[in-house]
C-alpha cells in the first residue's frame, strides 16, 4: 500500500478526479434522468478502477467519493442531531369538502384580497430524510425522528444512487425529500428474503425504514432505495420566492424531484388529486396520497401552523383500503382519560400489508348508527397509520343469530357506574382511582415519547400492580431490587437494567415530563410549548387561564384542562412524590447556572432550613466545592446554630461568614 505516508502522483490524483466526475455524470443519468449514457459493465469498470486507485492511495479517499455506495463500517448506534428547523406532519383531507375548507380556511386568514396559488405532489409512502450540503457537498443525512431530533444515517444515505454526494453547485443548503423502495424492487427483495427464510417486510415503507435504520451501511447498500427531494428549507434564502422555483433548485443541483403540478384554484386541486387515485399504480413506487402546499413562500409564514402541522399544507389522503371479515366479540377497553371505548374482535385479516384482529367502534352512538352485533360480517378499512374501523355491516348475511350489544352502565374495571359526557359522545369513569386508569396512566408516563423508560411495558407493569408494589407513576421511582427480584422471571440482571432504565429516566426533559403525566389534550407539543414559556412544572402550576391561553396555540379548553390538573390533590402528591424523586421539574436551560463555580465552602453548626447534606448539594448543583476544613482557599464559611471551632478559624484567616439567611440570599440571587 503507498499513499500513507507517500503522496500520489500527479498524474494519479488527475486520473481519480476524473473518474469521479465521470461516474457522478454517469450516476445522474441513470438514477436521477433515468437516461443512461452507458452500459452497466462499463460502468462497473469505471468504478472497479476507481476503487484500486483509492485502495492503493488511501490518501486520496473522500467521504463522497462514488466508491462510498457500497457502504462504510458497521456501528454500535445512531448518533442524535438536532433539526435546524422543526419538522411537522401534515394535517389530512379526505375528501373534496375537506380540500375546499382548507382552501377557505387559508382565505380567511389571508384575507380576500391576497393572491396565491397551489403546488401538487404527490405523497411518497416512504421515510422523510433530511439532507445537508456543504459547499456542495454531502455532510449530514438524518431521519425525521419526532420533528424535533432525528438520526445521524449519512452512512447509508450516502449508499442511495439517487442522493447526490455532491451537488452541482457549491452551496450550503439543507433539504428534505423521502426515501422509499420502488415496489418491483420490493417484491424481488421480499421474494429473496423468503427464499433465505428470513421474515419478508410487510410494505415497502417498512422495508425503506428498515435499511436506513440498518446499523451496517454494507447491508444498506444492498437494498434498492431511492430518492425524491420536494422541499428546501429557508428556500426564501436561496431567492426561490415559490414552491415551484424552490423544486427548480433542486433539479438544478441534481436532484431527482417529486412530481409536482401547479394548480390556480381549489378545483383544480381537487381534479388532479381524483385524477391520481386512479392512476397511482402507473407509478413505480407507492403513494397513499397527494400533498397540498401553498406555492407562494413568503405567506407561509404569515399562514403559520397548529399544533401539530402548517396551515399551508395538507396531505389528501388515498381512500383506505377494505376489507370483510367478521365481528367474534365486542370488548369495552378504558383509555388513561377513562373514556370507554367499544372495539370489535375480528377474524383475523390482512389489510394494507398488515394483519387486523381489532377495530374501533368509537362509541355508543356509532354502534347503534351503523347497527353492529356480534356475529356480524363487517366491511372494516385501514388508512394508513389511522387504527382500522367497522365502515358497515353486510346486513344481507345476517342469520338471525347475531347478538346485540349493550353498552355497560358501570365500568368493567372498577365497577363503579360511568357517565355519559354529552358534549362528547362518551362514557367515561370518572373514578380517579379505578385501576384500568391507573393502569393506563403508568403505560403512558413509561412510553417511549413520554419518559421512555426501557424495559417497563404492559407486563411488567401489570406484575407490580399486582402485587401493590406501585399504586402510581412516581413509585417507580422508590422500587428497590428486591421487590423486582420477587417477580415471577425476574433475574438479578434484570431487575437491575429495569432500576438503571427509571434512574435514568429521571433527568429526561421537562417537556416529555409533562407530557409524561397525561393531562388532557397537553400532547407533546404543547408541553413543549408550556416549558418554553414557563420553565418549571411550579410556574405553570401558578400560572392561570389567561397567561396559559397567552401562547398561541392554547385555548380555553386546553387552558381548563392544565388548571383542573393542577387543582386536584391527587395530582399534587403525585407531583410532590415525583419531586421527591428528583423527576426533572425545571427545564434544563433554565435550571441553575453554575452561579458558585469556582466558590470554596465549609459548613458549621445547625442550619434550620438544611440538613448538612442539602446544604452541600445545594452548593454543588451551582457549581461550588464544600471542604471539611477552613483555610486560606476557603471563600465562604456558612455558620448555622452553636457552631464549632471552624468559626473561630475562619475568623483568623479573614474569610467571609454568612449566616443562614445570607446563605439563603446567595442561592437564589441569580436561579
Ligand atoms: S412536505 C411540514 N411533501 O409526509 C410538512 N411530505 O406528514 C413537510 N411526505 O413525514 C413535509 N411526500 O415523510 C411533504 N411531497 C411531500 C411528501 C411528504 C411524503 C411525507 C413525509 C412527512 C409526512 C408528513
Amino acid at each position: 500500500m503507498k499513499g500513507m505516508t507517500e503522496e500520489a502522483p500527479e498524474e494519479i490524483k488527475e486520473r481519480v478526479k476524473e473518474l469521479r466526475e465521470e461516474l457522478r455524470k454517469h450516476e445522474y443519468q441513470y438514477y436521477v434522468r433515468d437516461n443512461p449514457l452507458i452500459s452497466d459493465a462499463e460502468y462497473d469498470s469505471l468504478l472497479q478502477e476507481l476503487k484500486e486507485l483509492e485502495e492503493e492511495y488511501p490518501a486520496l479517499k473522500d467521504p463522497n467519493s462514488p466508491t462510498v455506495r457500497v457502504g462504510g463500517e458497521p456501528r454500535d448506534e445512531f448518533t442524535k442531531v438536532e433539526h435546524s428547523q422543526e419538522m411537522l406532519s401534515l394535517g389530512n383531507a379526505f375528501s373534496p369538502e375537506d380540500l375546499r375548507a382548507f382552501a377557505d380556511r387559508i382565505k380567511r386568514r389571508l384575507g380576500k384580497d391576497e393572491e396565491f396559488n397551489y403546488v401538487v405532489e404527490h405523497k411518497i409512502d416512504g421515510l422523510a430524510l433530511i439532507l445537508r450540503y456543504q459547499a456542495g457537498e454531502l455532510v449530514l443525512g438524518a431521519t425525521r425522528g419526532d420533528g424535533r431530533t432525528g438520526e445521524d444515517v449519512t452512512a447509508n444515505v450516502r449508499t442511495i444512487p439517487a442522493v447526490p454526494l455532491k451537488l452541482k453547485r457549491e452551496v450550503d443548503i439543507e433539504i428534505r425529500g423521502e426515501a422509499f423502495m420502488p415496489r418491483e424492487k420490493f417484491i424481488s427483495l421480499n421474494e429473496r428474503r423468503l427464499s433465505r427464510g428470513e421474515e419478508p417486510f410487510a410494505n415497502p415503507r417498512n422495508a425503506a425504514a428498515g435499511s436506513i435504520r440498518q446499523l451496517d451501511p454494507g447491508i444498506a447498500a444492498r437494498r434498492p432505495l431511492s430518492f425524491l427531494a420536494y422541499d428546501v428549507i429557508q428556500a426564501l434564502e436561496y431567492s426561490c420566492s415559490s414552491h415551484l422555483e424552490a423544486l427548480k433548485l433542486l433539479a438544478e443541483l441534481g436532484f431527482k424531484v417529486n412530481w409536482h403540478e401547479q394548480a390556480g384554484d381549489i378545483e383544480t386541486v381537487i381534479a388532479l388529486c381524483q385524477d391520481w387515485v386512479k392512476r397511482q399504480q402507473e407509478l413505480e413506487h407507492d403513494i397513499d396520497g397527494m400533498v397540498v402546499k401553498v406555492n407562494q413562500l413568503d405567506l407561509r409564514p404569515l399562514l403559520g401552523a397548529t399544533s401539530k402541522s402548517p396551515r399551508w399544507a395538507v396531505a389528501f389522503k388515498f381512500p383506505a383500503q377494505q376489507k370483510t371479515t367478521r365481528v367474534k366479540d365486542i370488548k369495552i377497553s378504558l383509555g388513561r382519560t377513562g373514556v370507554l371505548t367499544p372495539t370489535a374482535e375480528l377474524e383475523p385479516v390482512e389489510v394494507d400489508g398488515s394483519t387486523v384482529s381489532r377495530a374501533t367502534l368509537h362509541n355508543e352512538d356509532e354502534i347503534n348508527r351503523k347497527d353492529v352485533r356480534i356475529g356480524d360480517k363487517v366491511l372494516i378499512q385501514k388508512a394508513g397509520d389511522i387504527i382500522p374501523e367497522v365502515v358497515k355491516v353486510i346486513k344481507e348475511e345476517r342469520t338471525g343469530q347475531e347478538k346485540k350489544f349493550e353498552f355497560p352502565e358501570s365500568c368493567p374495571a372498577c365497577g363503579e357506574p360511568v357517565f355519559r359526557d354529552p358534549e362528547e359522545a362518551v362514557y367515561r369513569c370518572l373514578n380517579s382511582t379505578c385501576p384500568a386508569v391507573v393502569r393506563e396512566s403508568i403505560l403512558h408516563f413509561v412510553s417511549r415519547d413520554a419518559m421512555n423508560i426501557e424495559g417497563v411495558g404492559p407486563a411488567l407493569i401489570d406484575r407490580l400492580l399486582e402485587q401493590d408494589l406501585i399504586e402510581n407513576q412516581a413509585d417507580l421511582f422508590f422500587l428497590e431490587e428486591s421487590d423486582l427480584i420477587q417477580l415471577e422471571r425476574m433475574a438479578e440482571k434484570s431487575a437491575r437494567n429495569v432500576l438503571e432504565a427509571i434512574e435514568e429516566s429521571k433527568s429526561r426533559p421537562l417537556a416529555r415530563v409533562i407530557f409524561a403525566l397525561g393531562i388532557r389534550h397537553v400532547g407533546l407539543r404543547t408541553a413543549r410549548l408550556l416549558t418554553d414559556k414557563f420553565g418549571s412544572l411550579a410556574r405553570i402550576r401558578e400560572a392561570g387561564r389567561e397567561e396559559l391561553e397567552e401562547i398561541a396555540e392554547i385555548g380555553p379548553v386546553i387552558a381548563e384542562s392544565i388548571v383542573n390538573y393542577f387543582a386536584t390533590p391527587r395530582n399534587n402528591r403525585l407531583l410532590a412524590r415525583l419531586k421527591e424523586a428528583e423527576v426533572t421539574m425545571e427545564s434544563k436551560s433554565r435550571q441553575q447556572s453554575l452561579t458558585l463555580e469556582g466558590y470554596k465552602f465549609v459548613l458549621t453548626g445547625q442550619l434550620e432550613n438544611f440538613t448538612r447534606q442539602e446544604a452541600a448539594a445545594e452548593i454543588e448543583k451551582r457549581g461550588g466545592r464544600v471542604t471539611a476544613s477552613v483555610s486560606s482557599q476557603t471563600d465562604y464559611l456558612v455558620r448555622g446554630e452553636s457552631p464549632g471551632s471552624k468559626l473561630q478559624q475562619a475568623r483568623q484567616e479573614g474569610t467571609k461568614i454568612l449566616t443562614e439567611e445570607d446563605f439563603l440570599q446567595l442561592l437564589t440571587k441569580e436561579d
